[in-house]
């Protein structure tokens, strides 16, 4: 990452050009979050140059102690405790991870107030402050942005904004916390409740103050930044009834064993008879349910709406990683008209060996579908004969895409009718 001397201009003075926009950061907060941060953007930087037109650069990164060694080495003088100094930086973007109300709303405000883009995963701040920084936004032209705030790596802020307007959204519920779902996970494998949190801190997925975790706050005020959203509810007003996993989180687990369930820490917010229910608390879902499967530190959020059915999002709920790529999405849309994507040219290279079934009619074959894949360097795992349909159906180990490709055009030879399907017994890239 480029550490430069800067002189005062905004991005949108910036001149375009071939050279990316640079874009001048300042960091509060270098823990979890914002090393990861860091992390990824001395990663992508020439990634986010090329795709983006955008060259970020460190100003100044505000922490509470800056002579500890941190996982990120950057330039000593970047850092201060100072919070004036910090907010005297000269920066187009303020990102702020620092977490709780103080300092962070004061530097909400100025950032804002200055016309700034002002980039938060701090959801206590927008849960309680959210209209009245949205409004400092909108009046000096800074840009108010929170993917991060809710659901980590997961873009549920995005999708209600951009995507989900107007749809009639009814009713959001699901999975909002990545320690307790973590907990709970933890539970059912046998862990006791103190070694998962002991896990869950160390993962980086709790907060600083855990007992926000487990008492549902944190949800809480995930489910209040939602219903601001998508209802126009003031997120610090509305009632929201609140029962945590503090305490009880073995008990809870068990009684929804005991009743077939698993239990899920659930928040929920719902148009109903004309007003706003919500809430946070645990329930029993049914085992084959996608709460029920939601893992980990893994959140899964359901938005039913009117016009667009029900919509489901998952992914990484907590975690320095995911919530530093949500925090990353907000900074690049700091430039409103990024250049379009240089057109590279990419190599095909598909090395992956996958698992397929071949199935032909069997009905007057000559030849051993067994002895063919062999020929072509497939092993057969399962063969399968129904004699009734005249069908015969081999499982084969996984193997590159080209030796089963032969094998359907030999069988096409042999006028087999084969049928060729992958067996899929992983995720992206496995077979
Ligand atoms: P963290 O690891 O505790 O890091 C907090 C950072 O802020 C530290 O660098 C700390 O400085 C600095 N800091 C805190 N108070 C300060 C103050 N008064 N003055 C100056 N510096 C201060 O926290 P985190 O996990 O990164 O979380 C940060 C924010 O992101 C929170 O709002 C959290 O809710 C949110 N978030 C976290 C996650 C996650 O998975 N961790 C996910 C989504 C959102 P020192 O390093 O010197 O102590
Ligand atoms: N502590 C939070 C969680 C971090 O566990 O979900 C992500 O908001």
């Amino acid at each position: 990452m480029t550490i430069a001397v800067h002189t005062l201009e905004t991005a949108a003075e910036a001149a375009p050009g071939p050279e990316p926009r640079v874009i001048r950061v300042a960091l509060a907060g270098f823990g979890t979050v914002g090393g990861a941060l860091v992390g990824l953007l001395r990663d992508r930087e020439d990634a986010i140059a090329r795709t983006h037109g955008i060259r970020f650069e460190l100003v100044s990164i505000l922490v509470r102690d800056p002579e500890r060694s941190r996982p990120y080495p950057v330039p000593g003088d970047l850092l201060t405790s100072d919070v004036e100094a910090f907010l005297a930086a000269d920066a187009h973007a303020i990102v702020e991870v620092l977490g709780g109300l103080e300092p962070a709303g004061r530097i909400a405000i100025a950032a804002l107030g200055r016309g700034r883009t002002f980039v938060t995963a701090n959801k206590a701040l927008i849960a309680k402050h959210g209209p009245e920084l949205a409004a400092a936004a909108s009046g000096h032209g800074g840009r108010l942005l929170y993917e991060a705030a809710v659901a980590g790596g997961v873009p549920i802020i995005r999708a209600l904004r951009d995507a989900l307007p107007e749809t009639g959204v009814q009713g959001i519920r699901g999975i909002l916390n990545g320690t307790t779902n973590y907990i709970l996970t933890r539970l059912s494998d046998g862990a006791t409740f103190d070694q998962a949190l002991a896990e869950a801190r160390k993962e980086g997925y709790a907060e600083s103050d855990s007992s926000r975790d487990l008492d549902g706050r944190d949800t809480e005020d995930k489910i209040r930044i939602l219903a601001w959203l998508a209802f126009g509810a003031d997120p610090g007003v509305f009632r929201v009834h609140r029962r945590g996993l503090t305490r009880h989180a073995d008990r809870i687990a068990a009684d929804a064993d005991a009743f077939g369930g698993v239990a899920r820490l659930v928040g929920e917010c719902l148009a109903l008879d004309g007003g706003l229910v919500a809430a946070v608390e645990p329930v029993i879902v049914s085992p084959g349910s996608s709460l029920a499967r939601t893992l980990g530190a893994d959140n899964f959020i359901e938005v039913e709406t009117t016009y667009n059915g029900t919509l489901g999002f998952s992914g990484p709920g907590a975690g320095g990683g995911p919530t530093a790529s949500a925090i990353l999405s907000d900074l690049i849309r700091h430039v409103p008209h990024p250049p379009a994507p240089e057109n590279t040219p990419m190599a095909v290279a598909d090395g992956r060996e996958l698992a397929w079934v071949v199935s032909i009619r069997s009905a007057g074959a000559v030849v051993s579908l067994r002895d063919l894949l062999m020929a072509e360097g497939v092993d057969p795992v399962l063969e399968m004969d129904d004699g009734c349909a005249g069908i015969l159906r081999v499982r084969t180990a996984p193997c590159h895409r080209s030796r089963i490709k032969a094998v359907e055009r030999a069988l096409e030879g042999a006028s087999l009718e084969p049928v060729v399907t992958r067996f899929e017994s992983g995720g992206f890239s496995s077979a």
